[in-house]
């Protein structure tokens, strides 16, 4: 059976905001050291209200000014995702729930991106959409301190996951 690259997906509500950018933090960290290459890194929403559009320009924005260049379109999240993602990462706790009624059964590989970070932090990755821009410098904050814990995980338990 052929092996499946290891594979992150981030996932938010709208997939303008939040997810978009874990995945632009996401890919700027494995581009950056060669033990992450070849971990593929994607986003998806909950919701369809944004499929087909560029993220946020405030995202964009914040992001831009850590460099990190958000090329994304929202997309929705989908069933498949669930048996082809090593790690599927929900941004809040409803999140979380939305992607866990499209599981038939346990979905292990499903968490909480906040099981990556310490308790100085919230559970849920706020949403920045309806707020200030000072709540897109949060998440940012939030996502740089979670990914790279994230890629260690993921690294540490290459062998079992691909005996899976
Ligand atoms: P995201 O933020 O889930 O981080 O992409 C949101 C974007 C759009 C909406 C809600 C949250 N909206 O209601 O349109």
């Amino acid at each position: 059976m052929a092996i499946e690259p290891l594979s992150v997906q981030f996932v938010c509500l709208g997939n303008i905001c939040r997810s978009p950018a874990a995945q632009a933090v996401m890919e700027s960290l494995t581009a950056s050291d060669p033990r992450w290459q070849g971990v593929v890194v994607d986003s998806a929403g909950t919701a369809g209200y944004h499929i087909g559009r560029a993220a946020d320009s405030r995202m964009i924005a914040a992001a831009k000014l850590r460099g990190y260049d958000l090329q994304s379109r929202a997309k929705q999240f989908e069933r498949r995702f669930l048996c082809s993602r090593t790690l599927i990462l929900a941004m809040d706790r409803e999140n979380y729930r939305d992607i866990m009624l499209l599981a038939t059964g346990a979905a292990p590989n499903v968490r909480l991106f906040s099981d990556y970070l310490d308790e100085s932090w919230p559970r849920d990755v706020p949403d920045p959409y309806y707020g200030e821009n000072d709540g897109f410098e949060y998440v940012l904050d939030m996502l740089e301190a979670g990914c790279p814990k994230i890629l260690e995980e993921i690294l540490s338990k290459k062998d079992s996951l691909h005996s899976q």
